[in-house]
């Protein structure tokens, strides 16, 4: 097969998963310490993709260039949404249209999707059905909070409908964020402007009876939320099962699976697991205990703190004697003074310092 071409779409705000999303776009959280568009891009790589195109706002483009991810071989462009106005999803592949031209169909996919969806496959069954798009599809619980299809016979999408509501979707089927376009449907977007896919272009090719979907049973998660970014992380480490960093520590006690990035410290009598991974740099004292929560590059924690189900950002410095609870999220450069606790579900912003312990849900701004 000739090389391929694929649009990634990553210039969203992530409000859900602020605070942590102020100071790095959703795109690029660190899965298991590698961030997620790297993994994209490794992925797209192996599967005769050549060519990305990154829509984003600048913003994101300059976050991005400052990570210095390997392209892994890719020719790597951008298009920028312009300032103050996002272009929504269909706008911004609207945007790509120069730089991805009219020669052939190509694939998109949202830049907060971790999934090992085949997307050679798709492009051939995209080609083989004469469709003018063709959407992964994939099964899960709770579909509302999704894009949902309605299949037909030959696996037409009769019916595509955006985020329907609570018990009003049809099927369970939803749209993967992963799907392949025909040039053709550059037509059906306007020039300039906000533009939802989603909203406003699949429901009308659903109509013309151009719209197919192909069924995918293969990992597939969406960070979105912070709880879905946790359990993504989870899962992961499930998977990778990295049994050497047993050896890491020598007076502190690991429950796994666990992964540490290098040049990590941890002190003695320390317990880390299980499901934790810490990034670059990090410095963990004595008698602390972790489980369950993602640790960024740079962070350090004191003696006889407890973090259980926590996510901490780059940078941030958590005291001793500190008590961080289920679900909170304390964003990059924070500062968490030493005897405080920090209840379940709490947020702090970036550079934000705690000096007190807080026990109602807030944010701390
Ligand atoms: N450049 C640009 N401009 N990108 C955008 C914009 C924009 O205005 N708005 C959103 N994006 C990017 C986001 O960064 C993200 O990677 C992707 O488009 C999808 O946006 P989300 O905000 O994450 O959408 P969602 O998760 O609620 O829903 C989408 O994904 C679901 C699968 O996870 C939809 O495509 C659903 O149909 C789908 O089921
Ligand atoms: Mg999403």
């Amino acid at each position: 097969m000739s090389y391929l071409k694929a649009v990634i779409l990553a210039g969203g705000f992530a409000t859900r998963l602020r605070p942590l999303s102020c100071s790095r776009p959703k795109t690029l959280f660190p899965i298991v310490n590698k961030p997620l568009l790297q993994g994209i891009f490794e992925e797209l790589a192996s599967s005769d993709v050549e060519e990305v195109v990154l829509a984003v706002n600048a913003l994101t483009q300059f976050h991005i260039k400052q990570q210095k991810l390997s392209k892994c071989g890719l020719k790597i462009r951008y298009v920028i949404d312009p300032p103050k106005t996002p272009l929504g999803t269909a706008g911004s592949i609207k945007n790509a249209e120069k730089l991805v031209g009219h020669d052939k169909s190509f694939i998109v996919l949202n830049g907060d999707i971790l999934t090992s969806i085949d997307y050679k496959q798709l492009f051939n069954v995209h080609v083989n059905a004469d469709a003018l798009a063709t959407i992964a599809l994939c099964k899960v619980d709770n579909p509302c909070r999704y894009g949902v299809a309605e299949l037909e016979e030959g696996n037409r999408i009769k019916r595509f409908i955006e985020k329907p509501a609570e018990g009003q979707a049809p099927t369970n089927l939803i749209n993967a964020g992963v799907y392949v376009l025909s040039p053709k449907v550059f037509d059906y977007i306007p020039e300039r402007g906000y533009c939802s896919i989603e909203h406003e272009i699949f429901p009308v090719l659903a109509k013309e009876h151009r719209l197919f979907g192909h069924m995918f049973n293969g990992l597939w998660m969406d960070i979105g939320k912070p709880e879905d970014y946790l359990l993504t992380n989870k899962f992961i480490l499930d998977r990778l099962a990295l049994a050497n960093e047993l050896k890491t520590f020598k007076k502190a006690k690991v429950e796994m699976p666990i992964a540490v990035d290098t040049h990590v410290v941890v002190g003695k009598r320390t317990v880390i697991g299980p499901y934790v991974t810490l990034g670059k740099n990090v410095v963990i004292g004595d008698n602390v205990q972790i489980c369950n929560s993602i640790i960024f590059s740079d962070v350090k924690i004191g003696n006889n703190t407890i973090v259980d189900g926590a996510i901490i950002g780059e940078g941030a410095i958590v005291g001793e004697n500190v008590h961080v609870n289920k679900r909170c999220i304390i964003a990059d450069q924070a500062k968490i003074r030493d005897n405080v606790s920090l209840n379940e579900d709490l947020a702090v912003c970036p550079a934000k310092e705690v000096s007190e312990t807080i026990l109602k849900r807030n944010i701390i701004c």
